[in-house]
Order: structure tokens, then C-alpha cells, then sequence
């Protein structure tokens, strides 16, 4: 099951993974709403019947904007979508994770949940190190239950978002921002991915409250 908010970007999404895997399914809403999510949890009870991992990727960051300019819309809308949409997403879908054995979340957090960053807002970074937080508290408490919840931090990576952003900016900044990765390069959306499979796979059995950095050297933990 895959979530996002804009149908349009959805259909092409499963369009795209049924030809991987026909068995792909959709819902459209903001997770940060927790009407929403009761929803989400009910259709994926509808439609699978199970559950067996949870990612929390919904989020990001929608300003670069100094502390004294950050409202308290701004705070609400980052920590609802960075930090209460997994919290929320985490606690409505217990239930059924608890009847699956070897259940397991993964948080996407990033890079500026871990150190300071360059280019991230305080709300942000504070919504971020909150969900690297929430990561290890979880696994605290679902350790009973046998279900593990990590995290992944990304740096730096080449989303369409990002790769839009990135072509905009003066080539001596993008060479800034590259001096700090000891790898020289932006991460995937593909590697990102890879560290989140293997944190939600069996291979990861005995990892629990982790936070795997993802970055190419920008940090190193
Ligand atoms: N790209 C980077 O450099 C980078 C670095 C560090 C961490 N991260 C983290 O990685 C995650 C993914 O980032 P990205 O760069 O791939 O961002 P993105 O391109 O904007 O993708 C975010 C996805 O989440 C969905 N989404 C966002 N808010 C949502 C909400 N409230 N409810 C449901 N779906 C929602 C978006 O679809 P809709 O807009 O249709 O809802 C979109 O599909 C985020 O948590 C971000 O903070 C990214």
C-alpha cells in the first residue's frame, strides 16, 4: 500500500509498481491527519488483511527561513508531516503489526536530525532529531511484541524535488554542498531505498532503535 496526497502522482506511482508486483495498492491522503490515517490503517486492513512493515517517508522540508520568521503554522505544518505523521501512522497500525510476527517500522529521518546542516530550517532539523527520538523509544517499547523500529538518516539526495532545486543553485554552491560529501556525489532515491529494505527485511533481525546514516561520508556517526 502506498500513500501520498495527489491522486495524480499515486496512479502513476502503482501504474508504474504493479508492473513489479501486481498486487500494488493505493490511498490517497494526508497522513498527518489523523481521521486520515485511522482510514488508511482500515483499507489496509480491507485490502490485505495483514501488515507487516510500516515506512514513514511522508515529509520534508517547505522553507530554509531563519528561526524569528518560522510561525507557528510553519512549526505545525513541519512537525505534522516529519514527526506526528509517524507517530500517528506508528500507533494506528499496532494493532495489526502486533498479529504479524517479524513486523517492523523504519522512519525516514535525514541528515539534519543527526548534526547541523547547511541548508535545513530549525523546525525541520528539530522534527527530524524528534523522530530519530521517537525511533528509539519505539523500539524500547514494541521489543515485547518482537517488532523492531530504526530509522534511516539520509543526506543529500537526487529526488525530482531536490534535482530541481539543486539545478537552480550557482554552480560555486553546488560545489560547496559536494566538498562536504567525502563520496563526492548526491545519494538515490535507489540507495535510500536499498538501506530501507534491508532495515524492514529479515536480514535486519537483530537490529532494533538503530539510526543508519545514508549519506556518502557527509556524516559519520
Ligand atoms: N531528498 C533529500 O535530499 C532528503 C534528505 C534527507 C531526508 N529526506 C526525507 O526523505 C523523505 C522523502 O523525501 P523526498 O525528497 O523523496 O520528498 P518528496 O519528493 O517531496 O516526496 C515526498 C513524498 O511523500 C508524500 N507526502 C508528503 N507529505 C505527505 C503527507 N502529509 N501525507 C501523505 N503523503 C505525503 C509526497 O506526495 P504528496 O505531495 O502527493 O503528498 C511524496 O510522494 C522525507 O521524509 C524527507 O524529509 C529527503
Amino acid at each position: 500500500m502506498i500513500t501520498a496526497r495527489q491522486e495524480s502522482d499515486l496512479a502513476r506511482a502503482v501504474a508504474d509498481l504493479r508492473a513489479l508486483h501486481p498486487g500494488v495498492s493505493s490511498f490517497a491522503g494526508d497522513c498527518s491527519d489523523p481521521g486520515v490515517v485511522n482510514d488508511l490503517i482500515r483499507s489496509i486492513q480491507r485490502d490485505f488483511g495483514r501488515l507487516d512493515v510500516v515506512v514513514n517517508n511522508a515529509g520534508g522540508s517547505h522553507h530554509g527561513r531563519p528561526l524569528e520568521t518560522v510561525s507557528d503554522e510553519d512549526w505545525e505544518r513541519t512537525l505534522g508531516q516529519n514527526l506526528m505523521a509517524a507517530a500517528r501512522v506508528s500507533s494506528a497500525a499496532l494493532p495489526l503489526l502486533k498479529r504479524s510476527p517479524g513486523g517492523s517500522i523504519v522512519n525516514v529521518a535525514s541528515l539534519a536530525g543527526r548534526q547541523h546542516s547547511l541548508v535545513a530550517s530549525c523546525d525541520y532539523a528539530a522534527a527530524k532529531a524528534g523522530l530519530i527520538g521517537l525511533t528509539r523509544q519505539l523500539a524500547l517499547e514494541l521489543a515485547p511484541w518482537q517488532i523492531r523500529v530504526n530509522a534511516v538518516a539520509p543526506g543529500l539526495t537526487s529526488t525530482a524535488r531536490v534535482e530541481a532545486r539543486w539545478q537552480q543553485l550557482p554552480a560555486e554552491d553546488r560545489e560547496r554542498r559536494l566538498d562536504r560529501i567525502p563520496l563526492g556525489r548526491p545519494g538515490t532515491p535507489e540507495e535510500i531505498a536499498a538501506a530501507i529494505v534491508f532495515l524492514a527485511s529479515d536480514e535486519a533481525s537483530y537490529i532494533t532503535g538503530a539510526t543508519l546514516d545514508v549519506n556518502g561520508g557527509a556524516f559519520m556517526g
